[in-house]
């Protein structure tokens, strides 16, 4: 991946008004509190004649974070520049971006918790009072050369809120904490997008992916692709309900939107008889990462109430217990946390 992605007003024009990201508010489905505060902190700043005061995004992957940044962008008129935390490795690294930038940019930085002490540390000064501090030499002869940089937005990014250190999320004037979709908007960002991909899709079919996507646009995106590929394949010029259900089925996700790792994920709770399990015997028996676990899969099984967290870990509940139609252990009060 490019350190850094340079995306001006032209480039994102033609190039993300042909993609399924929307662009604009006006395309921008569901999220309505956000949406609604952000279209008047930006409405003031424009006003003020100002850059927008900084924004952190918070939320599971795939809510439309990256896409609010480009609508902001947008809609500030400005230009913006997408890089990740683990791409800013040296403090020069950031030092090159932050004096690259021009009066208005956007900044967006994703997983900005994965930022290393000493890059927050320089980000403090840049993000607060536009200001670069470089420091030269070491020991009492260290030097600290102050640059002013241009007035800028920075937008991070996290699926995590919890790991942040709250001098960096006190920076930001702006928080929204992303919310997983209902069904109607998620079936609503689906036949917007369907037509978009030529390929309409009827209500009652993109209501069924809607269902089954975890509330999250980018897996119902994914879906929507995959299923007009077996429309395509069986020459059908639009997408009905048998085609939506068959394909969701070939693609192993089940009618509570569940996937495989969802279920696997519950079933090893499961066998736990209702004692609390940590997060790293879980990843383990998973054989996934633990960060995947607490970012990809716990957040919708928690929000769906499929799981609890106790503060001995995790364990599922009898909405869990009825997928499998098992009874729920009657140990009442025994194990918890
Ligand atoms: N595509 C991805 N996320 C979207 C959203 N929230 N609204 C409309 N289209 C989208």
């Amino acid at each position: 991946m490019e350190r850094i992605v340079e995306i001006d007003k032209v480039t994102f024009e033609n190039e993300y008004e042909t993609s399924l990201r929307p662009t604009t508010w006006e395309g921008y489905i569901g999220q309505e509190k956000i949406k609604k505060n952000l279209q008047v902190f930006i409405k003031a700043s424009k006003k003020r004649e100002e850059a927008l005061d900084h924004v952190l995004f918070f939320g599971p992957p795939g809510l439309g974070k990256t896409t609010l940044a480009y609508i902001i962008a947008n809609d500030m008129e400005a230009n913006v520049k997408m890089t990740a935390a683990p791409m800013i490795e040296k403090s020069g690294d950031l030092a090159a971006i932050l004096t690259n930038l021009e009066e208005g940019d956007v900044l967006f930085i994703d997983e900005i918790h994965r930022l290393s002490p000493a890059i927050e540390e320089i980000l403090y000064p840049a993000m607060e009072d536009f200001r670069l501090d470089i420091i030269i030499g070491s020991g009492p002869a260290a030097q600290t050369i102050k640059i002013d940089l241009p007035r800028f937005t920075l937008i991070g990014a996290t699926t995590r809120a919890g790991m942040i250190s709250s001098p960096l999320r006190d920076r930001f004037g702006m928080h929204f904490r992303l919310q997983f979709y209902n069904q109607a908007e998620l079936g609503e960002i689906i036949i917007r997008a369907s037509k978009k991909l030529e390929k309409d899709c009827n209500k009652e079919a993109s209501l069924e992916i809607a269902k089954r996507c975890r509330g999250t646009p980018r897996i119902a995106l994914r879906l929507l692709k995959r299923i007009r590929d077996y429309a395509d394949v069986e020459d059908e010029d639009s997408i009905a309900i048998e085609r939506a259900k068959y394909g969701l089925n070939e693609l192993g996700v089940n009618d509570l939107g569940f996937d495989e790792l969802d279920l696997k994920f519950l079933e090893i709770l499961i066998t736990a008889k209702g004692r609390p399990m940590g997060l790293s015997t879980i990843a383990a028996a998973l054989n996934e990462d633990e960060g995947t676990v607490e970012d990809v899969i716990e957040p919708y099984l928690l929000a769906k109430g499929f799981i609890e967290r106790t503060a001995r870990g995790r364990k599922a509940t009898p909405k869990a217990y009825d997928i499998f139609r098992l009874s729920y252990p009657d140990h009442k009060g025994l194990f918890d946390g």
